[in-house]
């Protein structure tokens, strides 16, 4: 007797770490995928990038297409083509639609690189496309305006998507 109350205090007890432990991870899948709050008008799509970690990667749209943004790493190298500066920290964005023929690739967080199912393409957390893979240029960025410590305007065009239009490479 005292046999089988052991054993199920002992299945219970697994039972609950196991329990526990998967909660745990579909909180830490939900924060990797949760769009980042947003508010769609008239074309413009009003993001609010607050609480968003280092090195994390959030998803949101602009007139119907997919657009990532990324809060880099205090230690990432910042590109003055595919960064911008919003409270103190960079960030980088692009639409997320691979420039060979048009998938939509996915985040491999392992690797650190979009990867596109389609056919192989890759390009950097930056958005750029790595070289002797199919995609022959990098994400396209959207216009965006950046609004005080937080939040940015996509369809708006402000001084630092001007700036990141300015630095990048002439075709
Ligand atoms: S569409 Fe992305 S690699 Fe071909």
């Amino acid at each position: 007797m005292a046999e089988v109350k052991r054993r199920d205090f002992l299945g219970m007890a697994l039972g609950g770490v196991a329990g526990i432990g998967a909660i745990a991870s579909l909180v830490a899948m939900k924060r990797t995928w949760d769009p980042l709050p947003s508010v769609v008008s008239a074309g413009f799509t009003t993001v609010d990038v607050n609480g968003m970690a280092d090195g994390e990667i959030r998803d949101t749209q602009w007139r119907g297409k997919p657009v990532y943004i990324m809060k880099k790493r205090p230690t990432d190298e910042i590109e003055a083509a595919r960064d911008f500066e919003l409270g103190g920290a960079y960030y980088s964005i692009g639409i997320k639609i691979c420039t060979h023929l048009g998938c939509i690739p996915n985040w491999k967080e392992s690797e650190g690189y979009f990867h596109c199912p389609c056919h192989g393409g890759q390009f950097t957390g930056n958005g750029v496309n790595m070289p002797g893979t199919p995609p022959p240029r990098p994400f396209d960025i959207p216009p965006f305006a950046v609004k005080g410590e937080s939040t940015l305007v996509l369809g708006e065009s402000g001084k630092e998507y001007q700036a990141m239009v300015d630095a990048a490479p002439k075709a």
